[in-house]
This record gives structure tokens, C-alpha cells and sequence, in this order.
């Protein structure tokens, strides 16, 4: 399957980090433990658990003696240990320190995380793997005191073979996970979301057999004019010991399907399949994908669906349709801290659902796994995104690696939602050559990578020197993309909302428009007249100025306004009105819904549709 691109992309990353392998697909149909629940933590700004005080990193002794992965208690009264995690406080995993301890809240840098397990190995299990769904932002893992390796990247999933390192009882895992922001780093030092620290995500000590599917892609092939559908499949098995056959069955769509791979473990084939439902928006069917080899056995659902550009028109399963959408960060802001759960996502798409959205931008980094999947069965087509935001240091090769990184394992992650429609590689870069060679390499690493999605990014928008009434969207980087996707912010940062009934556009490229951001702060509750700022009613204003001015734009065909709920950024300081909150949620912290809601609602239920592009 993919792994020459894959591999080569390792390979250009691995001259950089220690990384990780690329972890197994679908983790949650593995049979396993999980780790989540209380680990004991060690707040260390000084990272005195990771050096001495020559600044020598403890963990590059052939057998250190010191530093807190070794997990250690005093062997007698004489012996000198200065740390203890029994004794010490608690945070619970999945979930950021920031929002669990007030002492917390500011904070950035490291915290030593430890948890402890005992282990018998289940009957045919005979691998075991430790896996992260995430951790902000750079995580050193060590088990028993051993070290397995540091992942980069605070919105990615990470595994380590531990297959022979397990004692049945006391096992010890250790991650110091450090989210101190650096210029040279994906995100860079400057955010206007909040850089919540931690385990962020599940952890789970997975089981498998010798030989297991470690990955696979179910999707619908490129269709044939007049020939059946056809469903391109592909798997790779690791640990096998030659060629051998899996199994995949799709018993609703009448597919069993036997490959059998090749030497390398990997095997691919396309069959064609009588009766299909498409997945779409209005009917997002799933099906159950069943794949067995030896003794393993991985179980799906799985949609498959059709998305292209025509022209300045997106096509679902052939037929023009116009993306209702609205932009949302991994926050649930009724908890408080970074979304992690099931319940989160099913809280946060069901608000998008009762907007009337048919389409979910995840910004600006990957989300954890269960949004995608509740996407999948809600029918709501997402737009995921890696965190190349704003000012990255476009000339550094480790940054543009870091970046190949996390966009290959969010690709890797999520190949098989039919949800996701658009692979998104940047918001608001500043143009430059640097920066959009970067972004090509982007672009090219994701269409290496999956071929059945589109590309995009949150491109630059300039003002006309001869007319300030006239934008003009010709970012070169346009070239490269499936959509031309721009953030715009008239009214708010730039004018008062009557400059909207002004505007015009130029576009250089004949590709379907979809906005990825407008907006305006509102506090919930705060009433004004249309001209008070951070009033309910600028915001209902200004949505709809925006709405009648986006729907004069031919290939308008979408839009994902800034934000469906109010989120945390420690940009935002204006008190009794921010207080450390961006305010351009259409629902406010505390779940209730802004006056603009309404207005957006309104629109998607009766005008969005007709600008589809379909005659
Ligand atoms: C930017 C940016 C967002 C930010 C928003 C805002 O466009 O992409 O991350 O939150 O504007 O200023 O509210």
C-alpha cells in the first residue's frame, strides 16, 4: 500500500525525532487495557527530573541513577531520592492540567506523569503496544525506567512496541510532557487558542497477535463511467512471516473478499460491490466492516461516499452540494478544557447538527478520533486540519518535518471517515515563497498520501490599493488547492458592518469559494444597539450583512464562521467581557445560544442550498 511515500516521509522525519512508528489504525477495536484514569504527577518548570545541574540530560546514562522516569523509592533511610509519585497529587487521563488546578491554569512547561500496572497477557495475545491518542505537546515516554522513545506534536496519536518489556506486576510508565511553545514548532509560539498541557487524550496498553492487521483503507474507487461501483481495498499486516490472506468482509454490501498479502505484509484489491448506499449528509450510511487474518480480527463501520471539485462546483456522490458549515475547537466549554471524549463530540456536532450544518471545520489542529467517527454516523462532512498556523518558521527542515508528521498521522488516522472531506495543511500564513513552497510540500505529501480528498488551506486575502471596497483573493498558493478557502473579517477587525453592503471580490482562480471564517465577539446576554461592539446584536448584524454580501459571490459553494461556541485564548483579556474568552461563539461558555445563531440557522434551513451551483 501507501508505505513507500509513508516510508519515505519517516525517513525524512526520522532524522529529527526518535519517532514513534506510525500507530496501528483503529485502536479502539483492539482488544487492550486501558491506562486512563488518576496519574500521579510532578509539576517540574526546571525539568530537574530530566537533567542535572550541568544541564546533561539524566536519561543519556548508559544506567542512570537519577531522574524521575526511573520511578524510584529510597532502597533505605541512607538512600537519597527527592521526588515520589505515590505522595504525590493526582490528574486524571485523558484531560489537560490547565482546567483540572487552578495552580495550573497559566502554566507551561513540564509535568512527569506516572502510572502503574500490573499484566498477564490475554490467551493469543502475544504483542502488546502502548498508545497515546495524544499529548501536549512533546511527551517522553519510559517504561520501567527504560526509555522508548519522544514524540512531537500535541494533536497526534503515538504507539510503542513493549512486547518483552512487561513484569506481571508494577509496571511502571512514565511520560514527561512538556508544552512549552517554541518558535521553530507546528503550532509556533503565537495562538489564539489556548495551550492546554497533558495526557490529553486516551491511553491504552493494546494486545494483538503475532502477525496483526496494523492497518487498512476500505473506500470506494474511482468510478468507471458505466461500471458497477467498486471497493478499493488495502491492508498490511505486521509481524507476518511471509505472504498470507486476510479476509474482509462487508456482509451488508454483499462483499467477502479474500486478499493475500505479499512478503512486506501488504495486499490490495478492488471488487466490485452490486448494491450500495452512498454515505451522505441525508443518509449517513455506515457499514460494518469486518477484517480477519490468523487470529486477528478488526471491526469497522465504514461510509463510502464520493467528493470531487467540477469547475467551481463540490460534488457528493456526483451531485453539486453547498457546505453548510460553522468552525469549532476542541473544547467543551461546559467542563471546561480540551475535548476528549465520545460525549464531547456528540455535544459539540449535535449543537452543529441543530444549526442545520452539513459540514464541521475542525480547526486548527486534529481532533481526537471520536469526532471523526461521530461524524461519520451523524452525517456531517468535516474539514480536518494540522496546526500550521500564522508565522511558522517556513525555512527550517525539522518544522517542515514536524509538520509531514502530523499530517500523515492525522491522513493515517482518519482515511477511512467517510466524514472527512478536506485535508486543510494551514491558516492565515503570510504570503511568501518560503511559505508556500512549505505548503506545497504539504499539499503534494497529502495527495501522496490519499488522493480521494480535498486539499486546502485558510488562504491570504489582500485589499485593492485603487478601492478599498474591492478584496482580491489571488494567494499563489491557490494553485495548489481543491478549494479557495479564505478567512475574511469585515465588519469586525476590518470596518463596521455597513462596509459589507460595499464589498466586492475578485478571484484568480475559478474554484469553488468557501469562507473558513467571518465572525464577530458577542457576550452572551450583553444587549446593544447594532453599532455596540461585543453586543448580541453587532454580531446578528454583522452575520447578516455577511450572509447577503457572501450570496452575490457565483462560486460561492461554502462557509465555516468563526466559532460555533466561545473558546478559551489567553489573547483575550478584556475584562467582564473576555476574560480570557474569544467571544465569537454563536452559543455562549455556558451553552446558551447568541441572537446570530438564529440568523445562520435561518439561512442554511431556507437560501444556502441554492448556491450549490446546480442548474
Ligand atoms: C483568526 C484565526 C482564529 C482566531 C480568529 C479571531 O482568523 O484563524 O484562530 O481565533 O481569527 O481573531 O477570532
Amino acid at each position: 500500500m501507501k508505505t513507500q511515500a509513508l516510508a519515505a516521509l519517516i525517513v525524512l522525519s526520522s532524522a529529527t525525532f526518535a519517532a514513534a512508528a506510525p500507530a496501528m489504525q483503529n485502536v479502539y477495536a483492539r482488544s487492550g487495557t486501558t491506562l486512563d484514569g488518576k496519574w500521579h504527577v510532578i509539576v517540574d518548570p526546571y525539568e530537574n527530573g530530566a537533567y542535572n545541574y550541568r544541564r546533561d540530560p539524566l536519561d543519556a546514562a548508559p544506567n542512570p541513577t537519577s531522574g524521575y522516569f526511573l520511578d524510584r523509592r529510597p532502597r533505605d533511610r541512607t538512600d537519597l531520592v527527592e521526588y515520589d509519585f505515590d505522595a504525590s497529587p493526582t490528574l486524571m487521563v485523558p484531560g489537560d492540567w490547565n482546567s483540572q488546578d487552578d495552580k495550573l491554569f497559566w502554566y507551561e512547561g513540564t509535568v512527569w506523569y506516572r502510572t502503574r500496572f500490573d499484566f498477564t497477557a490475554s490467551p493469543g495475545m502475544e504483542r502488546q503496544f502502548l498508545h497515546f491518542g495524544a499529548a501536549n505537546y512533546q511527551a517522553d515516554v519510559y517504561l520501567n525506567g527504560a526509555k522508548l522513545g519522544r514524540h512531537v506534536g500535541g494533536f497526534t496519536q503515538f504507539e510503542y512496541e513493549v512486547t518483552g518489556k512487561l513484569k506481571p506486576a508494577g509496571n511502571s510508565v512514565v511520560v514527561k510532557v512538556d508544552n512549552t511553545r517554541h518558535a521553530d514548532a507546528v503550532p509556533t509560539v503565537n495562538t489564539d487558542w489556548w495551550n492546554y498541557g497533558g495526557l490529553t487524550r486516551d491511553v491504552t496498553l493494546v494486545e494483538t497477535p503475532r502477525s496483526f492487521i496494523r492497518d487498512y483503507e476500505v473506500r470506494l474507487a474511482p468510478a468507471r463511467a458505466g461500471a458497477a461501483a467498486r471497493l478499493a481495498l488495502s491492508v498490511q499486516l505486521d509481524g507476518a512471516s511471509g505472504p498470507t490472506p486476510v479476509t474482509v468482509d462487508i456482509p451488508e454490501a454483499g462483499v467477502r473478499a479474500r486478499l493475500m498479502t505479499d512478503a512486506a505484509g501488504s495486499a490490495r484489491l478492488e471488487v466490485p460491490v452490486r448494491k450500495l448506499t452512498f454515505w451522505s449528509p441525508q443518509q449517513p450510511k455506515l457499514y460494518e466492516v469486518r477484517l480477519s487474518s490468523g487470529k486477528d480480527l478488526v471491526v469497522d463501520r465504514a461510509g463510502f461516499r464520493r467528493i470531487e471539485v467540477r469547475g467551481n462546483q463540490v460534488l457528493l456522490n456526483g451531485a453539486p452540494v453547498f457546505l453548510r458549515g460553522i468552525s469549532l475547537h476542541e473544547e467543551n466549554p461546559l467542563r471546561g478544557g480540551r475535548a476528549y471524549s465520545e460525549e464531547d463530540a456528540r455535544l459539540l456536532l449535535g449543537w452543529a447538527r441543530e444549526l442545520g450544518c452539513n459540514f464541521v471545520r475542525l480547526a486548527h489542529y486534529p481532533h481526537n478520533e471520536h469526532m471523526a467517527r461521530v461524524a461519520d454516523e451523524l452525517g456531517l462532512m468535516l474539514w480536518e486540519e494540522i496546526p500550521v498556523y500564522w508565522t511558522i518558521a517556513w525555512d527550517n527542515a525539522d518544522t517542515l518535518a514536524n509538520a509531514k508528521d502530523q499530517l500523515t498521522a492525522l491522513i493515517d488516522r482518519d482515511r477511512n471517515r467517510a466524514s472527512v472531506i478536506v485535508w486543510s495543511v494551514a491558516n492565515e500564513t503570510p504570503v511568501s515563497e518560503p511559505r508556500t513552497r512549505f505548503l506545497k510540500s504539504l499539499v503534494d505529501a497529502a495527495r501522496a498520501l490519499d488522493a480521494t480528498r480535498l486539499v486546502s488551506a485558510a488562504m491570504e486575502v489582500h485589499v485593492d490599493p485603487e478601492d478599498n471596497n474591492h478584496r482580491i483573493v489571488d494567494d499563489p498558493f491557490g494553485a495548489y488547492t481543491d478549494l479557495l478557502s479564505f478567512n475574511q473579517y469585515i465588519g469586525w477587525y476590518d470596518g463596521l458592518p455597513d462596509k459589507l453592503d460595499r464589498i466586492r471580490w475578485t478571484f484568480a482562480y475559478d474554484k469553488p469559494v468557501v469562507i473558513s471564517e467571518f465572525g464577530a465577539d458577542a457576550l452572551q446576554g450583553m444587549h446593544g444597539d447594532a453599532l455596540t461592539r461585543f453586543s448580541e446584536e453587532y454580531q446578528q448584524d454583522l452575520y447578516r450583512r455577511t450572509l447577503a454580501m457572501l450570496s452575490k459571490i457565483p462560486q460561492w459553494r461554502g462557509t465555516t464562521p468563526w466559532i460555533l461556541v466561545d473558546f478559551r485564548s489567553p489573547r483575550r483579556p478584556l475584562p467582564v467581557i473576555q476574560d480570557g474568552w474569544n467571544r465569537k461563539g454563536l452559543i455562549g461558555e455556558n451553552g446558551t445560544k447568541k441572537k446570530a445563531f438564529f440568523v445562520l440557522q435561518d439561512f442554511y434551513r431556507k437560501d444556502a442550498d441554492s448556491h450549490a451551483g446546480g442548474k
